[in-house]
């Protein structure tokens, strides 16, 4: 029969290090906050049950947590006296009775399901406490695994570590796996006897060791296991975080010419074949389709880029940007709530806001959709085939017919049908000879102005 199990998920600490308003956890790595991240990650271990302690912040927190998936329980956790303690917040939750206990710190963003599972195999193989560490050339700061005949026997927090002890580089990750019949026994027994004064989760392994029991460690990446306690380490596990993904990214398919230059978000998707050039940065809610291409120095956010589309050099595109086969927005435009259809070209120095542009339609050079009065936001609609000219500023609400053509340097304020051409700016008047006249003019009023000294 499978196992059951309850993760808790430790994301109740004061935060101390990051100096900072908000918790730790709340802070974001790819545009998510952390506590998202490792919600995933125990989602995807195949764990149903989660409890998540909190502490500071408690109702943010809980809801940043609710990435969906997953049934979340909330333990709160009323003082902050150490991660033992903390998993004792959820001592109702593991009083119903799992096979199976994971803790998993809500400050590990990177980890996934893998070693998880491999704690949880080495309770099904008979251990009472497996323990996730990892190797690593800077320990500073982590918990040391001390290990004698081979045998896992202590983990020594930095604070209360020898010299000797200091010089070790398997760390203990925080994530955990506890027989969940002997584990509030265990839990019970954690003492605060330390330099900091807390009750460490990490005594467990003496005290299961102590009764007989068997304590076992099980190896995991170490950039899965990287903790983060202040904001050079969060900025640290960002980097990590976008090293792993355009990898993977690339390894499907996607060609990034300067991968360390293009910024990803948690949600970013991007199809085979799509190119993207140095320096890109994508915020939450875009999908790039196969063939695409984005050139340097665009900014896409909440946006949908179809097969074959083309957008930049410098361009961005906001929330419900959505560009049709084909379709190119180029430098420095911007596209927010606007739909570009098939083949249509929006090239350069433009503005579209609340808008739908037909297939084949071609906006001229800084045309501008005037969408907002200062109160409301208004739509404007160009039909296919559409030729906007340049510099002409559509005042929405309006509608530009199917194959109509707007003059360069309109304000267009009513609808214009369908193949009609539509001026709206002062006529042209041609004074013959009048340039030389006022250029005489000025001459001699320079001339005027020495002579007067
Ligand atoms: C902890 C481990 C250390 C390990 C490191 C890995 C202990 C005693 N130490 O140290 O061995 O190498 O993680 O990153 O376990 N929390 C609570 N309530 C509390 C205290 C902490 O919920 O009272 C939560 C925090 O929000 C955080 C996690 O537990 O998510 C870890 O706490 P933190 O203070 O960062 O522990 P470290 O000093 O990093
Ligand atoms: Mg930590």
């Amino acid at each position: 029969m499978e196992r059951t199990c309850l993760a808790v998920i430790l994301a109740a600490g004061d935060s101390t290090r990051m100096k900072s308003s908000k918790s730790k956890v709340l802070h974001a790595v790819a545009n998510r906050p952390m506590i998202a991240h490792v919600v995933d990650a125990v989602a995807k271990s195949d764990i149903a049950s989660v409890a998540l302690v909190v502490g500071r912040d408690a109702e943010e927190v809980a809801r940043a947590a609710g990435v969906g998936g997953v049934a979340i329980e909330t333990c709160l956790q009323k003082e902050r006296l150490g991660t033992g303690h903390a998993v004792l917040a959820a001592r109702e939750a593991i009083a119903r009775g799992y096979d199976d206990i994971i803790v998993t710190y809500g400050d590990v963003p990177l980890q996934t399901d893998g070693p998880l599972k491999a704690a949880r195999q080495g309770l099904a193989e008979g251990s009472d406490i497996v323990v996730i560490g990892f190797h690593t050339d800077t320990p500073t700061g982590y918990g040391r695994l001390l290990v004698k005949d081979g045998e896992l026997i202590a983990i020594r927090e930095e604070k209360d570590a020898t010299d000797a002890e200091r010089t070790v580089t398997w760390c203990n990750s925080g994530l955990m796996a506890i027989n969940g019949r002997k584990a509030l026994d265990l839990l019970s027994r954690i003492g605060n006897g330390n330099a900091k004064g807390e009750y460490y989760l990490t005594d467990l392994v003496e005290i299961a060791r102590s009764l007989g029991g068997r304590v076992t460690a099980v190896d995991a990446p170490e950039v899965e296991m990287t903790g983060c306690n202040n904001r050079a380490e969060l900025a640290a596990i960002e980097r990590l975080w976008q090293e792993r993904r355009r990898r993977e990214l690339m390894i499907s398919g996607v060609t990034m010419i300067a991968p360390e230059t293009v910024f990803l978000s948690y949600d970013t998707l991007i199809g085979q074949d799509a190119l993207i050039e140095p320096n890109v940065v994508f915020g939450p809610g875009s999908v790039v389709e196969g063939g695409a291409v984005i050139h340097a120095f665009s900014h896409i956010e909440g946006a949908h880029v179809s097969a074959g589309a083309a957008v930049g050099p410098f361009a961005r595109l906001r929330p419900g940007a959505d560009l049709a086969v084909g379709a190119k927005v180029g430098n420095f435009c911007e596209v927010k709530n606007g739909k570009i259809g098939q083949g249509a070209k929006v090239n350069h120095l433009t503005y579209i806001g609340d808008a739908k542009i037909g297939a084949g339609a071609n906006i001229g050079a800084g045309t501008v959709t005037c969408n907002y009065d200062g109160v409301n936001k208004s739509e404007t609609l160009i039909g296919e085939n559409a030729f906007i000219g340049s510099n002409s500023s559509l005042v929405a609400p309006v509608s530009i017919g199917d194959n109509a053509y707007v003059g360069s340097g309109s304000v267009i304020t009513s609808d214009v049908p369908a193949d009609a051409l539509a001026l709206g700016r002062a006529r042209q008047d041609v004074k013959p000879g009048r340039a030389t006249l006022l250029r005489e003019r000025a001459l001699a009023i320079k001339a005027a102005k020495k002579a007067a000294g």
